[in-house]
């Protein structure tokens, strides 16, 4: 059985269904951690309800010293010895040195068709842009921001008159079917690519 810690920013909306995928019986992962960069991330709550132990380092008391960060953000996912390690809306860049410590145990979820739009606010550059389509991609975590090998993609339809925030709720629902399956996947060994 695979040990899975989860780091979140926010929400967790994608954590939840990870958890409840874990949670469900018949599956190679179990969830050991979700840890927060931000202690007031709603995410946490939601996991110490599904009964899954929490941490939370708060970034900003390291005043952009990264380094100290991820080390003091190490202690308690080391102590919960995870063999996976998934970026779930974790929405702080890590160093090669802490990417490095998880190299082919990490995933994460990124709110675009990679290779486009890397970074933020890939909604709204998927709709400037004018792409027929957005989406979701769930790959490796390599030392190059969201660049690793792809896992899994979902793709949604632009509609005429989408907003960012439109656009990104249709995703969002998506993704909570990608991710899970990717996970499970991912923790049975599995690499090769799947679109939904
Ligand atoms: C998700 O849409 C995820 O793809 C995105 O943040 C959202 C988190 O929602 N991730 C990133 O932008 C990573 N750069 P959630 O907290 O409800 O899962």
């Amino acid at each position: 059985m695979k040990r899975v810690a989860i780091l979140i920013s926010g929400g967790g909306s994608n954590m939840v269904r990870l958890v409840q995928d874990m949670q469900s019986g018949d599956h190679p992962a179990r969830p050991v951690l979700v840890a927060s960069n931000d202690p007031a991330a709603a995410g946490l709550a939601k996991a110490a309800a599904l009964g899954v132990p929490t941490a939370a380092v708060d970034h900003r008391a390291y005043r952009g010293d990264r380094a100290a960060f991820e080390a003091a953000l190490l202690e308690p996912l080391l102590d919960a010895r995870p063999d996976i390690l998934c970026l779930a809306g974790f929405m702080r860049i890590l160093t090669p040195g802490f990417i490095n410590r998880f190299d082919s145990r990490m995933i994460n979820i990124h709110p675009s068709l990679l290779p486009k739009y890397p970074g933020l606010h890939t909604h709204a550059r998927a709709i400037t842009a004018g792409d027929a389509e957005a989406g979701a991609t769930v790959h490796e975590v390599t030392t190059e921001l969201d660049s690793g090998p792809i896992l899994g993609q979902i793709r949604v339809p632009i509609k005429a008159g989408d907003t960012p925030d439109r656009l990104a709720a249709r995703v969002l629902e998506r993704e909570h079917r990608l991710y899970p399956l990717i996970l499970r996947r991912f923790a049975a060994g599995i690499r090769d690519r799947v679109d939904l």
